[in-house]
């Protein structure tokens, strides 16, 4: 018994640590590779807004455009800029030495950044930046501290700074009823009104896309594994049917 336990607890120790690393500040985003329009429009923002600087090298144009339902003809005209033709990998013209001298370091390939960082890590990167003058772009970043890359979402964001606002928070932790407290705290991430394109929701909604599509990116047969799965449990039902009623057949005449 002893040694079951203990086999159980060394089980559930990756399972720990993870949860400790994922950070307490990181808010959780409900993410579904199999919704097309969500994929479709944050493949737009990735091509838009990201390839100038990353590559998604490990993904070819064809295999996008073909699992997220974008005729090949639309997907050149709308989603690839730079010149490539459908069956080319996602890569960029930006040298990787060019590059780190200009940010400091180079912008990684983000082919596969979801399953290295997570995408929580990523929608949460993604909102932080945050107005500092003594960075070399202007903008420091609340999850990623000192980081290099500037904040090319700015425009659709606003400008965003470290500052005072009315926070709620959800007391459960001894009566398990839901007390919504509010107050006013500091060191928090405020956007100035008006100065980006989009409202709050619909931002939030466009990085949740782009983050979908990147999810996408680091494991593209999800949606196969998917179908597949569907298929293989539908099979096992209908063997198990034809089993039973075997079963009951070879039995009759036993008692
Ligand atoms: C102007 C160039 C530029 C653009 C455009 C850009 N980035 Fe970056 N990005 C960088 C640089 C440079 C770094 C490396 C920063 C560092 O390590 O300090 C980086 C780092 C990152 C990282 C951290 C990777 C890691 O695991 O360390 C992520 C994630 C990321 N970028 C996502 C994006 C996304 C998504 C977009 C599009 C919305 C984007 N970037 C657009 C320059 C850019």
């Amino acid at each position: 018994m002893k040694a079951l336990l203990a086999v159980l607890l060394i089980a559930l120790l990756p399972a720990l640590s993870f949860a400790e690393e994922r950070g307490a500040d990181l808010e959780s985003v409900d993410i579904d590779v199999s919704n097309k329009a969500a994929l479709q429009d944050g493949a737009g923002t990735f091509v838009n807004y990201c390839m100038g600087c990353h590559s998604a090298r490990f993904q070819r144009y064809e295999r996008v455009a073909d699992d997220l339902g974008i005729p090949h003809d639309l997907m050149l005209e709308k989603l690839v800029f730079t010149g490539a033709k459908i069956g080319d990998h996602m890569t960029i013209g930006m040298q990787p030495a060019d590059a780190k001298n200009w940010f400091g370091a180079a912008p990684p390939d983000l082919t596969l950044v979801a399953r290295v960082r997570g995408t929580d890590w990523l929608y949460g990167y993604l909102r932080s930046f945050y107005e500092d003058p003594t960075r070399p772009w202007g903008v420091n970043n609340r999850i990623y501290p000192n980081v290099g890359m500037p904040n090319v979402l700015e425009g659709l964001q606003g400008r965003q700074r470290l500052g005072c606002k009315e926070v709620q928070r959800v007391e459960d932790k001894k009566t398990h009823t839901d007390a919504i407290l509010s107050h006013e705290a500091c060191d928090q991430l405020v956007i100035i009104p008006d100065t980006g394109t989009l409202t709050e929701a619909q931002f939030n909604e466009k990085v949740k896309n782009l983050v979908t599509f990147l999810a996408y990116s680091a494991n593209p047969n999800t949606l196969q594994h998917r179908r597949i799965g569907t298929y293989v449990l539908l099979y096992l039902a209908v063997l198990f049917i034809l089993a039973w009623l075997l079963k009951r057949e070879f039995w009759k005449d036993v008692h």
